[in-house]
C-alpha cells in the first residue's frame, strides 16, 4: 500500500541530527559492546598483535576505506539547509508546485564550491564559485546547479574535459595547484575566443568573492518554463543576495589563502550559527520564443547573458539559509545535484553545453558515490515517495517487499506501480528550436565571441578596469610561453584596444595584433567547419 507523502517537516526531521542521542557504550558495528578501546589483543604483553582480534580489523578496515573520490571538479566546498518560497504563483508560465503555492516553505539544501582546487584548497584562489540549489520539492527533487557568474567558457560540452584538464594542475607535476596562472589554461584560452566574455569576469572582482553571502548566482543557460496550457518560455535563473555583492582585493585575497584556507566556509558556517541567516531572492528573465529570437545573439550559447536591459529580472522569491550541516561528509560531500534533476513546468533547451552536462553528473556519481543506489542517501532523497522496479545494485538501502519488480504485472497487490499516462508527472515538451538534419557542427549564431565581453569591459568603473588590467597582467605574467601570452593579448584587442595595449605594456611582448588572432590556427571557425553534408549522420 502506498504511504502517504511525507512533508517537508519530516525531511528535516530526517536529516536531524543523531549526534544529540544520549551518550552510548562504544559497539562494533554489529552492535557489541567494545570494553577497551586502546589495546590490541596481544600474544602476551610485549607479543605480536593476533590476526582474530576482529575489534581491531573492524576499526583499522573502516579507517583504511574512509575517503571516497572528490568531485573531479568542484571538490571544495561548503553548504547549508534552508527553505525556499515563492512570493506569487507563477501559474502564467509554469505547473511547478513550488512555484505555485505562496504557502509551501520547500526545504532545499545549498552548495557553494570553487571549481579548479581540490578538496583541501584555499577557499580564496581566483576562480568561478559554484552555486548549487536542491529544492525538495513535493513533486521530486529539483536541482539548480549554477555557478556565481552568467556565463560560460565554453559552448559545447564536448570541450569540458579539455578546459578542465588545461585549468587543473599540470599532469607531470601536478603544479600550480592554485589559481589559473599557468601556461596550459592561457594556451587554451587563447586558442578558444569563445572564452573570451567569461575571462573578463573570471579576472573582474566577481572571481574574489568576499563571501558565499554575498554573491550572485546564477543558472547560466537558459531553460524552459511550461504552463498548464502546455506553452513554452525561455527562462534565466539568477540569485540575488540579500547583503549585496563585495568582492575582496587580490592582494588580501593572496594573504587569506596562506592564513585562513577556510575563510569562506567559515563565514558561512559562523554566519548561521549566530543567527544570520543569509537570503536571496530569486529573479527571473522569462521571454517567449519569439521575443528570443529577436534579441540578436543566440540564447542557446552559453557564453552570452542577456542584459537586464532586453529582458528585466523579476524577483519570484525568497532563499533563507538558516541551518548547518550536521556532518561534513555525510551531507556536503555526499550530496549529488544534476541539472537534469527536474520537476514538471521546468524543461531543459538543446543549448548544447547543457545536453551534454545532462549526462556527465550522473555518469560521474555513479563513481564518485559508489554504484546507482546514492539516491537512496539521507541527503539526496526526497520528500515525495519513490516508487519503481529498479532493484539490487551496490549500496542498496531499501527492503522492498513481494514477488513482482517488473511492469505491467497482475500479481502485485497495490495499485501504486501504475503508469500515469495523462496529463500527471513529467512530460518533455516539444522544442521548437529542434532542426535536422544531425549535423556535427557549431551554428554559426554562435560565432560571435567578442561583443558581450566588450558590453562587460564598457560597464565596469575605472577602478574595476583597473583590476582586470592588473588581473591579466598577474596571471600572463606566469605564462613562460610568450606566444601564449602574445596570442591572449591579440585576443583581447578584440574586446577593447586600450585594454590590450594596458595589458600588453608590462609583458615584454609586441603591441596586440587583432588580425593575427582572427587568422589564428585554432580560431574555430577556421579550422573545424565542416560541410554540412560531410558531417550528416
Ligand atoms: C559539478 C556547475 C558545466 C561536469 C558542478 C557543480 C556545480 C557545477 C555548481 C558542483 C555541484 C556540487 O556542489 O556538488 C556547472 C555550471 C556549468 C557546468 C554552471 C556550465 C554552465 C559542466 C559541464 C560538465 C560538467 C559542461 C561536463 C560535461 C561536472 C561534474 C561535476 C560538476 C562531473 C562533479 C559532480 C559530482 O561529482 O557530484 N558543476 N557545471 N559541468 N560538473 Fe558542472
Amino acid at each position: 500500500k502506498a504511504k502517504a507523502s511525507p512533508t517537508a517537516a519530516d525531511k528535516i526531521q530526517q536529516l536531524q541530527s543523531y549526534a544529540d542521542e544520549p551518550a552510548q557504550l562504544l559497539t562494533t558495528n554489529q552492535g557489541l559492546q567494545i570494553p577497551d578501546n586502546h589495546n590490541s589483543l596481544k600474544a602476551g604483553l610485549r607479543g605480536p598483535t593476533l590476526l582474530e582480534d576482529f575489534i581491531l580489523r573492524e576499526k583499522i578496515t573502516h579507517f583504511d576505506h574512509e575517503r571516497i573520490p572528490e568531485r573531479v571538479v568542484h571538490a571544495r566546498g561548503a553548504a547549508a539547509h534552508g527553505h525556499f518560497q515563492v512570493y506569487k504563483a507563477l501559474s502564467e508560465y509554469t505547473t511547478a508546485q513550488f512555484l505555485n503555492d505562496t504557502e509551501a516553505r520547500t526545504p532545499v539544501f545549498v552548495r557553494f564550491s570553487t571549481v579548479a582546487g581540490s578538496r583541501g584548497s584555499a577557499d580564496t584562489a581566483r576562480d568561478v564559485r559554484g552555486f548549487a540549489v536542491k529544492f525538495y520539492t513535493q513533486e521530486g527533487n529539483y536541482d539548480l546547479v549554477g555557478n556565481n557568474m552568467p556565463v560560460f567558457f565554453i559552448q559545447d560540452a564536448i570541450k569540458f574535459p579539455d578546459l578542465i584538464h588545461a585549468v587543473k594542475p599540470e599532469p607531470h607535476n601536478e603544479i600550480p595547484q592554485a589559481a589559473s596562472a599557468h601556461d596550459t589554461f592561457w594556451d587554451f584560452a587563447s586558442l578558444m575566443p569563445e572564452t573570451t566574455h567569461m575571462l573578463m569576469w573570471a579576472m573582474s572582482d566577481r572571481a574574489l568573492p568576499r563571501s558565499f553571502r554575498m554573491m550572485e548566482g546564477f543558472g547560466v543557460h537558459t531553460f524552459r518554463m511550461i504552463n498548464g496550457r502546455g506553452e513554452s518560455h525561455f527562462v534565466k535563473f539568477h540569485w540575488k543576495p540579500k547583503l549585496g555583492m563585495h568582492g575582496l582585493a587580490w592582494d588580501e585575497a593572496q594573504k587569506i589563502a596562506g592564513k585562513d584556507a577556510d575563510f569562506h566556509r567559515r563565514d558561512l558556517w559562523d554566519a548561521i550559527e549566530k543567527g544570520n541567516f543569509p537570503e536571496w531572492e530569486l529573479g527571473l528573465q522569462i521571454m517567449s520564443e519569439d521575443k528570443a529570437a529577436s534579441l540578436g545573439f543566440d540564447v542557446l550559447d552559453a557564453t552570452k547573458l542577456i542584459p537586464e536591459e532586453m529582458v528585466p529580472v523579476v524577483p519570484v522569491g525568497k532563499l533563507v539559509l538558516d541551518r548547518n550541516p550536521d556532518n561534513y561528509f555525510a551531507e556536503t560531500e555526499q550530496v549529488a545535484f544534476h541539472p537534469g534533476h527536474l520537476v514538471p513546468g521546468i524543461d531543459f533547451t538543446s543549448d548544447p553545453l547543457l545536453q551534454g552536462r545532462l549526462f556527465s553528473y550522473t555518469d560521474t556519481q555513479l563513481s564518485r558515490l559508489g554504484g546507482p543506489n546514492f539516491h537512496e542517501i539521507p541527503i539526496n532523497r526526497g520528500i515525495c515517495p519513490v516508487h519503481n522496479f529498479q532493484r539490487d545494485g551496490m549500496h542498496r538501502q531499501t527492503i522492498g517487499r513481494g514477488q513482482v519488480s517488473y511492469e505491467p504485472n497482475s500479481l502485485a497487490a497495490g495499485a501504486e506501480f501504475r503508469v500515469d499516462g495523462g496529463l500527471q508527472g513529467f512530460h518533455s515538451q516539444p522544442d521548437n528550436t529542434v532542426e535536422p538534419p544531425k549535423v556535427r557542427r557549431r551554428s554559426p549564431s554562435f560565432d560571435d565571441h567578442f561583443s558581450q565581453a566588450t558590453l562587460f569591459w564598457n560597464s565596469m568603473t575605472p577602478a574595476e578596469k583597473d583590476h582586470i588590467v592588473a588581473a591579466f597582467r598577474f596571471e600572463l605574467s606566469k605564462v613562460a610561453t610568450v606566444a601564449v601570452r602574445q596570442r591572449m593579448v591579440n585576443n583581447l584587442a578584440h574586446v577593447d584596444a586600450r585594454l590590450a595595449k594596458r595589458v600588453a605594456a608590462t609583458l615584454g611582448i609586441e603591441p596586440p595584433d587583432p588580425k593575427a588572432a582572427m587568422g589564428q590556427a585554432g580560431f574555430r571557425n577556421v579550422r573545424f567547419e565542416l560541410p554540412i553534408e560531410e558531417s550528416a549522420a
